[in-house]
Order: structure tokens, then sequence, then C-alpha cells
């Protein structure tokens, strides 16, 4: 007779990223010789740039493949304190920011430190697979807060304000947006902070696509508005995306001093600390300023046009 396995409910309810399912079953049809495109993973279409892998290659050859602290070096912390800082206008001290393995990594500390059982966490909707799994996963309930074409796939101030109930933990802002690709401006993302602070409700705010902006779109941290707003938001970003570096599973958070403690705590416990080499490939990557990048873009598509030629 099989064996009947138990399962914790956490894990009862769970069902495998589809986004990971797409994206296997799209590489296994391209291996089969069908033309096909992917609209599965969100993956830049140019490789991780030369001076990055140099760097983690140096890393290796160097020997640093050992345990390093579990938040990530002090050299990786402070470069991205000061990305915050040049970029954002943010300051955070190194030990509010906290490296993971990935920007889903860290979402997924945050609702683990911050959601129990009987908490509310709001998910505007069209959203990312992940964040409804996780807050689950965490035992607390995702509200979902349906948007559509009347207000351009974005959330209203008033419609947040509504959604808030004495139970509600924390608001998922993701600007720019995946799937929807929309961009709020930033006095959109202000008057949504707004409504956080006048509720005492907690920002996670995914930003990891913070780079990826066309059409004259400007992306405006919620948590630079004021010193409150930045209290009272944890950002989770990474460097999958906008550096393509999707598979080296490297990301990073900023919150408020509290809140990036204890997640380092919960953190140590559970991965420990991100790769140590490809940590160094994202100094590398960090300290090289993002205005690089339509160079470096420009640069890709003439090496994939001489590919093709
Ligand atoms: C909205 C959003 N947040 C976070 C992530 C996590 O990216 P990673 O874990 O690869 O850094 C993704 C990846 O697709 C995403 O789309």
């Amino acid at each position: 007779m099989a064996m009947e396995y138990k399962f914790s409910d956490r894990a009862a309810a769970l069902t495998p990223s589809v986004t990971l399912a797409i994206d296997g079953k799209a590489k296994e049809m391209k291996a089969a010789g069908i033309d096909v495109v992917g609209f599965g993973t969100g993956q830049p279409d140019f490789d991780t740039l030369d001076f990055v892998k140099d760097a983690a290659k140096k890393a290796l050859d160097e020997g640093f493949t050992k345990y390093t602290p579990a938040a990530g070096i002090p050299e990786l912390r402070q470069s991205i304190a000061d990305k915050f800082e040049r970029e954002n206008g943010l300051s955070y001290q190194t030990d509010q920011i906290v490296v993971s393995c990935g920007g889903k990594h860290s979402c997924f500390n945050v609702m683990m430190v911050l959601c129990e059982q009987g908490d509310e966490v709001i998910v505007p909707a069209p959203y990312w697979l992940s964040y409804p799994e996780m807050v689950r996963m965490a035992g607390a309930t995702p509200v979902i807060l349906e948007t559509g074409q009347a207000t351009d796939f974005k959330v209203t101030p008033e419609q947040l304000a509504q959604a808030i109930t004495d139970r509600t933990r924390l608001y998922i802002l993701n600007s720019p947006s995946n799937p929807t690709g929309v961009v709020y401006s930033p006095a959109e993302i202000k008057a949504l902070g707004d409504v956080c602070i006048e509720k005492g409700v907690m920002i996670l705010s995914d930003e990891i696509y913070e780079h990826l902006l066309y059409d004259g779109a400007v992306h405006q941290s919620v948590a630079s508005f004021s010193a409150e707003h930045q209290a009272q938001t944890i950002i989770v970003h990474g460097f999958a995306k906008a550096w393509s570096m999707t598979g080296w599973r490297l990301g990073f958070m900023a919150a408020p001093l509290p809140i990036a403690k204890k997640i380092a705590a919960f953190q140590s416990h559970s991965t420990s600390n991100p790769t140590s080499f490809a940590q160094l490939g994202g100094v590398a990557a960090m300290t090289q300023p993002m205005s690089h990048l339509p160079a470096w873009l420009a640069e890709f598509a003439k090496r994939r046009e001489l590919a093709h030629a």
C-alpha cells in the first residue's frame, strides 16, 4: 500500500511556482525545435556583464569560498547603502541592509518576520504570483485589491484606505510592476504612502524593476518622501533584473533597524549567507553607477546583432 504522507497546513495548500513551470515548458519546447517565446519568468535578454563575472571569478580564484556574515559582507552592504543614497536620496546604515538569495527570498523573509495568523496583507491585482503564496506560508491572509483599465491598473488612495482593517499588517507596493508594467507617478506613490502612515500600516515596496523604465517614466521610492515614510517602508530589491543576474540568486532589502536586525536573525537560521563569490560580483555591479545601463544595453544589442548576422 502506498505510504500516506502528512503535510503541515502551510505546505498542504501550496502549489509550485507557475511562472517557473511555464519557463520550464518553454525551454522544453525550444529544445524540441519549436519556435516559442516564453512569457513566464522575467529575464533580461542580455548576459551578466563581464566586469561582474570577472569579480566573481577573481573571488573564486582567491579562495573566497567560505561562510560570510549571514546578512552579507560589509563591503556589499555598504555599496548598497551608497546606492540608496546616490540614486534614491535615502540614508541607511549598513546594518539596515540585509543581503539575501534574491528579491524573492527577501520578500519571504519580510512576510515570515512581520506576519502571522490573523494578519492581513494587501496585494494589488494583477500580482506577481509568489506574493499571496508567501503571505499564506506565513499563516496570514492575502487581501486582493482588484485594479483595472479604468485606473490604469493602479490602486487609488481611496481604494487602499477602504481595504485597510485593524488586522492589516502590510501593503505590497510593486512599482514598476510585474506583471502590468505600470509605473506609479511620484505623487501617486506619495499618496499611497500617506494612507499607510495615517493608518499605521507597513509597506513592502518591491523596487526590483526600478531601473527598467521606458517612455520617460520616473521611479521614486515611497520611502524617500519623509522620515515617516522611510520608517514605515521595507524596500525589497535585487540584482536579477537590471544587472541581469537572475541565476546568481542575490537580492537585498533595506528596513528600519529593528526589522532589519530581526530579518538578519531569521536568515541566519534558515539560509545563512548568500553565496560568497556571488556577493563580490554584487559589489562590482553595485559600485558601477546605473547611468551606464543604456551603454551596456547598446553593447549587448550590438553583440546580439553580430551573433545573428
Ligand atoms: C515583482 C517581483 N519581485 C521580486 C522578484 C524576485 O526576483 P529574484 O528573486 O530573482 O531576485 C521577481 C522575479 O520575477 C518579481 O517579478
